[in-house]
């Protein structure tokens, strides 16, 4: 385990930003966390821990230490004849895990195909695509509690999991270093094609009798077909969480915006779709210096390549701002931003 000094961070991070960091290390264990957190050079310095990168905006360069999780291990540790729990290091890349379950035709995760980060990352913010959440086939997590060093066990409910929400963003925000992730899989796999777009696609695919593979398949035409390539196009997928607003906001909208797209909720909410409403406001496709909103998909913003993470986050509130303005709808990030004072 090395501590090293002013490390780049630019190809740790899925919007491509030449963010330095102060110091940078790599976990391979878990048990690292303590001594580095002691060493001499990192003691009481700001520390952040950092996966795939692909849920972060950092608005400025790293004062402190990054932590990168490079623990890695995926193994079956229970099973009988319909499960498998799967035990899954943090640092275990998301799509290797779903190619991992479709190899040996085990289902819960196909519709998650392609979602880019780490396992890590899962959990902390319920990651979900295509009809299907990460809380569907999530067991229990272990996670160090960076207070007491001590391990500790988490059940889904103790995870209060939510639309892109867990407690691990709320209350124990900071407080917890998730080390490995535990998945209950199908051995008889029950396919969710409830979301129009993997329907089609399959039928474009011809698939009668779809298989987790075709599922899969599926789901990475869809998400290459609108979604940009991080490795040439820097981005960190929806940059918006949905917004949720009450029934009756959504019908006197709809008297305005009869196109308006909503899927309804149990508790008489409706779910707005963000990309519509930011295309509405004239975004999509719009490029401002070395940023912009995605030609395909309003809702994920791009750094063209020299964009810095002030730019990116400046249109992200002007996006807001303006369909604040058009719709009385206030719409949330969904990446963590790093560097502003909340
Ligand atoms: N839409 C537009 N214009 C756009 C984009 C979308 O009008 O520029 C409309 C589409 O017509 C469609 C609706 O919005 O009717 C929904 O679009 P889409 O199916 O692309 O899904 P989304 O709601 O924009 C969410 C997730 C994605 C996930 C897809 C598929 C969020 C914030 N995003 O996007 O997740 O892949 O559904 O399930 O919930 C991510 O979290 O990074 C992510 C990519």
């Amino acid at each position: 385990m090395s501590i090293l000094q002013n490390v780049s961070i630019k190809e740790l991070n899925t919007f491509g930003l030449n963010i330095q960091s102060s110091y940078f290390t790599s976990i391979h264990d878990v048990s690292e966390i303590h001594s580095v957190l002691h060493s001499k050079e990192c003691i009481g310095k700001k520390y952040m821990i950092l996966g795939g990168g692909s849920n972060v905006l950092f608005i400025h360069d790293f004062e402190g230490l990054i932590l990168r999780n490079e623990l890695r291990g995926i193994h079956i540790v229970n099973e009988d004849e319909n499960y498998v729990w799967v035990k899954v290091a943090s640092g275990e890349v998301w799509h290797e895990l779903v190619l991992w379950s479709i190899d040996r035709n085990l289902g819960g995760i196909e519709n998650l195909s392609l979602i880019p980060g780490s396992v890590g990352a899962g959990p902390m913010q319920n990651i979900g695509a295509y009809g299907v959440e990460l809380k569907d086939v999530f067991y229990e997590l272990e996670a160090m509690n960076l207070k007491t060093f001590e391990m500790e066990t988490f059940s889904k409910l103790d995870c209060k999991f939510g639309y892109r929400e867990s407690v691990f963003k709320h209350e124990f925000k900071d407080q917890y270093f998730i080390s490995s992730v535990t998945f209950q899989l199908n051995k008889n796999p029950r396919i969710n094609i409830s979301y129009g777009a993997i329907s089609q696609e399959l039928r474009k695919m011809v698939v009668g009798n779809p298989t987790v593979k075709d599922v899969s398949d599926a789901v990475i035409h869809i998400r290459k077909s609108k979604l940009p390539d991080p490795k040439i196009l820097g981005n960190s997928g929806s940059f918006f969480k949905n917004p949720e607003i009450e029934t009756e906001q959504f019908n006197s909208l709809k008297e305005n915006f009869p196109a308006i797209v909503g899927y309804p909720l149990p508790n008489n909410k409706m779910k707005l779709a963000a990309g519509w409403l930011i295309e509405q406001c004239g975004w999509k496709g719009k490029r401002i210096g070395e940023t912009g909103s995605h030609k395909d998909q309003a809702l994920v913003l791009v750094n063209y390549g020299n964009a810095t993470g002030n730019e990116i986050y400046a249109l992200a509130l002007q996006i807001k701002q303006s369909v604040f303005e058009k719709f009385g709808v206030v719409i949330e990030p969904e990446v963590n931003i790093i560097g502003i004072i909340s």
